[in-house]
């Protein structure tokens, strides 16, 4: 303890000093989360909630609350170390320089600054005894009541240490009753929530699988405080780890009933070493906070991704034609060129060549071979990548290409010459996923041969404008010849692979800043906002059946703005077309059906929508955001887009259930968002032919009254989508 008194305390205009003690709160426009030392100079979060008027009220909060030590600890700690006096879960746990594993942190200052229109307030933290550093990062986008949080781990030491656990944040809550929503799934099921009451022990979600993380269970979680989610009350928590490998989410109801949130890289099988004079920066725990409601708290998250995060987030986006599920691996330059004249016939922006179209000695003609070449296939691409790109000129649209650029098969030339490349136990049969393995992106000259991958083609054709980015395997058997042959620790790959991604991710953009990139994951495993900077959009699930898209599409919504998410009208589902174009223009628009196969009528129809997607997609991808109707509460789902002004929306409703019992009565359904002292007009788009809709004759409403009242869609089995256009009327 003897270093306490040379600590030296640096105070600033939000922090302040009371009897000897600093308080430190963090605000947002609404809310404030405030920390305060003990006399033995420990940092405990003793407040998360509405902001106080008088900051000065802060100190006296912990009085009224009962943080007592029962035996296992105080569980309030700002970040929890372990192997002092703390028996609770921890956020960090280090083995230092000489061996001991005991670690306390003792608060020695406090700064704030300005930086990307948001604050930054930094704490430091210290051990007494050790030259171990801590350093939470706490970045605030105060009028949209999004923080962004952080530690940086720094070995002053005498020489290496271990960090067997460290998290990104360490959160504490102090309400009476919490309900945690969750989000777990399968291929093709991807994003399904559960939500339950916390009660006493540690609710865990986690990810083992390495690369697509996100497959079984994702970082993304809703904390709703005293009563479960409601969307438009109460006080909400939403927030995701910004991570894309393995994650570990602990939400922990302490033995007085508080919340402990522990959030960070899965510690399993990660001890990661720090050599004398590294740190190590964790990724960030990203959350919005609303004092009413989701629907809140997603537009204050949709708001900063835009503006802050999305790569492009409040530019344009590509609609376009995807040949996956029109050719599978069969096609050829003809085919090809015949679907580039579609795109182009229905108004699309830009045709997608998807998987299959590389690998010689190996050719790609299914997924078992060829993965990792990615050389032209010379037979079903004589002329290359440059013809197609030159039809698509020649059409005058946009040319796309789908990649997977951090996997192999082992039945490929890459696999043949690098065996090392890959990752895998030497000592071990390879456990292939999809006939893959993932090469390790650990050892820089792997990260190099991904970069290239990307750079050749863009050199090559420097006229490609969108790239789909797919990953279809995880990681079993983790072992990495490059770790150890440099000797590192094996307990470094999962992290080092993430970090080697987001390496090769960077180089990209820097060269190529603006080109449109989907993140796609053998379908959803993969979206997250570390991801996001890097890309404009993700792919949601493989599966494209209308009616399961709108509860995943729904799920989504929570956390990523409808500019973020890729819809395509697929054969997946029995609906009428109009119903499968309706529920993909909720996101960005695209096809990936043969146009041969079409009708006369659809493919009138589907050229008709795609004209009308153009005229309102600027409300979907830039509106405000509000969900109206649950599928999961009603036999119908129902969301809007507001533009800025308030003068111009646009209403997705569909039948999500057609149980006869279930099917909609007469009742109408509540508009958000508008301005109640406004008159609108309301009209219905996408209609079939010789259908005549409810909204033919312009009808004037009131703001007031679509908010109060609501309009009635009427959908039924034979409306069983309804997209309406709202506009302002003087
Ligand atoms: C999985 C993706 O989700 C699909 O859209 C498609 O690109 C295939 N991979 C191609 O192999």
């Amino acid at each position: 303890m003897k270093a306490r008194n040379t600590f030296a305390i640096a105070l600033c205009a939000l922090t302040f000093l009371c009897n000897a003690q600093t308080v430190i709160p963090i605000e947002t426009k609404d809310f404030s989360m405030v920390f305060k030392t003990d006399a033995q100079h420990r940092l405990w979060n003793i407040y998360f909630g509405k902001k106080l008027k008088n900051t000065s009220d802060y100190k006296q909060i912990d009085e009224q609350y009962y943080f007592p030590d029962a035996n296992a600890g105080i569980y309030n700690s700002a970040y929890t170390p372990s192997g002092t006096w703390n028996l609770s879960e921890p956020a960090l746990q280090v083995k230092h320089f000489d061996g001991n594993r005991s670690t306390e942190l003792l608060f020695r200052d406090v700064s704030i600054a300005n930086q990307d229109g948001a604050t930054v307030t930094k704490i430091k933290l210290q051990d007494p005894v050790y030259q171990l550093e801590v350093v939470l990062h706490y970045k605030v986008w105060s009028d949209l009541n999004v923080v962004e949080q952080w530690a940086e781990i720094i070995n002053n030491e005498k020489g290496k240490i271990e960090l067997n656990k460290y998290a990104s944040a360490n959160l504490f809550f102090t309400n009476k009753d919490f309900y945690l929503t969750h989000f777990q799934g399968e291929y093709l099921r991807e994003m399904m929530p559960t939500e339950e009451k916390l009660t006493q022990g540690t609710k865990t979600v986690e990810s083992k699988l390495g690369t697509r993380a996100m497959l079984l269970g994702t970082p993304n979680f809703i904390v709703s405080f005293e009563n479960p989610v409601q969307e438009d009350s109460g006080m909400a928590l939403v927030g995701q780890l910004a991570w894309s490998g393995n994650y570990k989410l602990e939400f922990d109801i302490d033995s007085n009933k508080n919340l402990r949130l522990i959030a960070g890289i899965n510690p399993y099988e990660s001890t990661y070493e720090l050599q004398k004079g590294e740190r190590f920066k964790t990724p960030s725990l990203i959350y919005s906070i609303s004092k009413e409601g989701t629907g809140l708290a997603s537009r204050q998250l949709h708001s900063w991704a835009k503006s802050h995060r999305v790569l492009n987030g409040n530019g344009d986006r590509l609609t376009l034609l995807n040949n996956w599920e029109a050719t599978y691996f069969d096609f050829n330059e003809d085919k090809l060129s015949g679907l580039i004249e579609d795109t182009k016939h229905l108004g699309l922006d830009l045709f997608l060549l998807d998987d299959g179209w590389f690998g010689n000695k190996y050719p790609r003609n299914n997924d078992d071979a060829g993965l990792g070449d990615w050389q032209e296939n010379k037979q079903k691409l004589p002329n290359g990548l440059g013809y197609l790109v030159q039809e698509a000129d020649k059409n005058e649209v946009k040319f796309g290409i789908w990649i997977e650029p951090e996997m192999v098969n082992p039945e490929s030339e890459l696999f043949k010459t690098h065996p090392n490349w890959v990752i895998k136990q030497p000592e071990r049969s390879a456990k292939l996923y999809r006939n893959q393995m993932v090469l390790d992106l650990s050892n820089p000259e792997v990260q190099d041969f991904v970069y290239g991958v990307v750079d050749n083609i863009f050199t090559k054709n420097p006229k490609v404008a969108f790239v789909k980015w797919d990953c279809n395997a995880v990681i079993y058997n983790a072992y990495s010849a490059y770790l150890q042959e440099k000797g590192m620790p094996q307990t470094h790959l999962y992290v080092d692979y993430v970090q080697g991604l987001y390496n090769v991710l960077e180089r990209i953009r820097k060269k190529y800043p603006d080109v449109s990139m989907m993140l796609c994951s053998g379908g959803g495993g993969r979206a997250d906002y570390e991801f996001l900077k890097y890309f404009t959009e993700f792919w949601p699930s493989d599966n494209t059946d209308p009616i399961e898209r709108i509860f995943l599409q729904w799920n989504y919504t929570y956390f990523f703005p409808a500019i973020t998410m890729d819809c395509h009208v697929t054969n997946w589902g029995n609906q009428p077309l109009k119903f499968k174009v309706d529920v993909a223009s909720m996101g960005k628009l695209g096809f990936d059906v043969d146009v041969n196969h079409l009708t006369k009528d659809e493919l009138e129809f589907s050229k008709r929508a795609i004209k009308n997607y153009n005229g309102f997609k600027h409300l979907v991808l830039h509106g405000e955001q509000f969900r109206l109707a649950s599928p999961y509460q009603n036999p119908y789902a129902s969301l809007m887009y507001v533009d800025k002004n308030k003068s111009k929306a646009v209403m997705f409703n569909y039948l999500s259930s057609n149980r006869f019992m279930e099917r909609m009565t007469k009742r109408p359904i509540k508009m958000k968002g508008l301005d109640a002292d406004k008159n609108y007009i309301i009209k219905e788009v996408n209609l079939n032919k010789n259908d005549e809709g409810s909204f033919v004759n312009p009808v004037k409403y009131s703001g007031d009254f679509l908010m109060t009242v609501g309009i009635n869609p009427e959908i039924n089995v034979k409306r069983t989508s309804v997209v309406l256009l709202i506009e302002e009327v003087k």
